[in-house]
This record gives C-alpha cells, sequence and structure tokens, in this order.
C-alpha cells in the first residue's frame, strides 16, 4: 500500500478581531505572502506574486502565481489562495495581502482576480504591498464598486 503523505500543514494567526486584521497580524500576513512569492512558476513573465488570504477562523491559505507555456492558462497568486481555500472549505475571509518584487508601487489585482474576490464578499480587506512589507488596505469593494456577484443570480454562498 503506498503511503500518503500531505504536504500542507495547516497556517493559522492569533487575532482577535472579527472582522479586521490587528497590526500584529497584518505584518505577519504580510510576511507569509513574501514567503508565498518565493514559490511563484513564472518563467515567463519573471514577475513574482505572492498572496496569503485569511479566513474569518484565522487560517491561512497562500498562493503564487502559476504561468503556463500555453501563456493563457497562468494562475494569479490570489485565485491560487483562494482556490487552495474554497476547495478546503473555507468560503468567508477576513483580508488578503499581495506581494510582488515591486519596491516602487504597491501590487495591483488584476481584473479577474477582482471579480474571483467579489464573489466571496464585497466587505473585505487587501493590502496591496510594495516590497519592503509597507502597504496600501482596500476593501473588495473599492477595488472593484457596483459589481457583478452571485447576488444577481438570487444566489447564496
Ligand atoms: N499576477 C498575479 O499573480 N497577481 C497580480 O495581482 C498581478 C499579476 C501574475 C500573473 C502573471 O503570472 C504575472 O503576474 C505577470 O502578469
Amino acid at each position: 500500500m503506498d503511503e500518503l503523505k500531505s504536504s500542507r500543514e495547516v497556517m493559522t494567526v492569533k487575532d482577535n478581531s472579527s472582522g479586521h486584521l490587528s497590526q500584529d497580524t497584518v505584518k505577519k500576513v504580510i510576511l507569509q505572502s513574501q514567503e508565498a512569492k518565493k514559490q511563484a512558476y513564472c518563467p515567463y513573465s519573471k514577475f513574482r506574486v505572492g498572496a496569503a488570504l485569511v479566513t474569518i477562523n484565522n487560517f491561512v491559505f497562500t498562493g503564487c502565481n502559476v504561468e503556463n507555456a500555453c501563456y493563457n492558462l497562468g494562475v494569479c497568486a490570489e485565485r491560487n489562495a483562494i482556490s487552495k481555500a474554497v476547495s478546503e472549505g473555507h468560503r468567508r475571509f477576513k483580508a488578503i495581502a499581495i506581494a510582488s518584487d515591486k519596491s516602487d508601487q504597491f501590487i495591483s489585482p488584476c481584473g479577474g482576480c477582482r471579480q474571483f474576490m467579489r464573489e466571496f464578499g464585497t466587505d473585505w480587506d487587501v493590502y496591496l504591498t510594495k516590497v519592503d512589507g509597507s502597504y496600501k488596505k482596500m476593501t473588495v469593494d473599492e477595488l472593484l464598486p457596483t459589481a457583478f456577484g452571485p447576488e444577481d443570480l438570487s444566489m447564496k454562498i
């Protein structure tokens, strides 16, 4: 019989605040997004991105961008982290931190990722960071105002 191993340790953060992250947690989650960036598979763009997503229960799911020789199949870091969380049964999120190698600009999520975030609510926080760990905080709603979402299809997520 084959021995099956789980490659993922469940990461959590200690955070008391219900909706928003404490300052200490923000720092930790940004570090986790920077750590996730190290796994980026981006031989085509050479643009590394990492994301760290915090669920409402303080679980952390990370993701990096994963590109493909068939360019349009590449997946962004944010979508990767969200898909990992959803596939493990988590659908409610407090925040996501996004890291790149840019030192002069806060990394800005693409339109597709904004829509992907919006699927799981409009009122949660997105930390757009620079390489030094400084950040700009925006809500999903600010990033994608008047967005189409599950409610428009009378869905409850
Ligand atoms: N990318 C992300 O992973 N997240 C973003 O927020 C912006 C762009 C990736 C997609 C592609 O692999 C590379 O960065 C260049 O666009």
